[in-house]
């Protein structure tokens, strides 16, 4: 899955904060739990629970994490789908996170995108590829009706797509399809970043293949950016640049690809690199699988201290005590572990 995409990647360099297109502070989302016949709330689910980190113009940020640790939903919070509960998302230089749906309509909606897992489910089976094409642009008013025809025809065209697919359903077409047709539609709108959601998880690994190629070719020709959110380190290290590892709604590291893969710090992101098979290459050393103890807590109810601590193979006293602060070790890694 190698591109040339890589080299163009790592020439380039960034300069000042007007690089950064997304800047995200403490980030919150939590869910009420509510009980009883009165519904009063009881409790939160603590699905995201601060998240700090940036996005530079143009380079793919990687989110990885196990199941339920709130991938999902911090990308829908980031995108407003969801209302944070707490910290800021700076887009462009102005904060999102507290802004009216009129505001934001007006302003960003359509500069970010996203794309989901299941494109079937996210794709009406009642429409047509054109119709499913043409709704962004009908809701945000964009172009006129020769225009956006056009434009169908220049977004079938990005996605691979046959012209005389036009008149065809969902149904019509095989997941990869449909993956096409979800980044299509997410584009129809010239966005400048897109937030993807476990966007290969569905599809055969062949397809998987083409689908990040696609991106990738994407990314060079527009100019995009992506946050890409996935479970798989394999695909998150082939596409992004920098990556996030996510537990229990925190980012336990933030780092360089090559940092990360290579030389990852925090111990729940040495037991994750743990259990991918390493190719064996003369020199190389296989790593020892580390298991983790115990089960995924619930973020309804997570450990005090650092939230890693229960599971941890080098946790001390003071990880269940004290939350650990998330500093910058080396240039541009960031843990979160009273190791460091
Ligand atoms: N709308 C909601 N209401 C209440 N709790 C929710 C809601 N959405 C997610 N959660 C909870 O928040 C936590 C994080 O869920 P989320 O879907 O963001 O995780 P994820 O990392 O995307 O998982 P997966 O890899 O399975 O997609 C889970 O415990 C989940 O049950
Ligand atoms: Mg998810």
């Amino acid at each position: 899955m190698s591109s040339i995409l890589t080299k163009v990647k790592d020439s380039r360099s960034y300069k000042n904060e007007s690089d950064y297109i997304l800047d995200v502070k403490d980030l919150k989302k939590h869910f009420p739990i509510k009980a009883g016949f009165l519904q009063k709330t009881v409790g939160s689910v603590k699905a995201v629970d601060g998240l700090t980190f940036n996005v530079k113009k143009g380079e793919t940020i990687g989110i990885v994490g196990e199941s339920g640790c709130g991938k999902s939903t911090a990308g829908r919070t980031l995108i407003r789908l969801y209302e944070p509960t707490g910290g800021d998302i700076i887009f462009k230089g102005r904060n999102i996170s507290k802004m009216s749906e009129g505001e934001l309509r007006r302003t960003i909606r359509k500069d970010i995108q996203m794309v989901f897992q299941d494109p079937y489910a996210s794709l009406n089976p009642r429409k047509t590829l054109k119709s499913i094409l043409s709704e962004p642009m009908i809701t945000h008013n964009l172009y006129g009706l020769k225009e956006r025809s056009e434009k169908i025809q220049d977004l079938l065209d990005k996605v691979g797509f046959n012209p005389l697919f036009i008149n065809r359903y969902p149904h019509e077409f095989s997941g990869g399809q449909r993956q096409r047709i979800g980044i299509a539609r997410a584009l129809a709108l010239n966005p400048d970043l897109i937030i993807a959601d476990e966007p290969v998880s569905a599809l055969d690994v062949s397809i998987q293949a083409q689908i990040i190629n696609l991106m990738e070719d994407l990314q060079a020709e527009l100019g995009l950016t992506y946050v890409f959110i996935s479970h798989d380190l394999s695909v998150v290290r082939h596409i992004s640049d920098r990556v996030g590892v996510m537990y229990l709604g925190k980012i336990m590291e933030f780092a360089g690809k090559k940092d990360l893969y290579e030389d990852p710090l925090h111990p729940y992101t040495q037991a994750l690199m743990s259990a991918v098979p390493v190719p064996k290459r003369k020199g190389v050393q296989a790593r020892e699988r580390i298991i983790l103890k115990g089960d995924l807590p619930s973020p309804a109810n997570p450990p005090r201290g650092c939230v890693f601590h229960t599971r941890c193979p080098a946790a001390t006293d003071i990880c269940s005590q004290v939350v650990p602060e998330y500093k910058e070790i080396k240039h541009d890694h960031f843990v979160a572990c009273h190791l460091y």
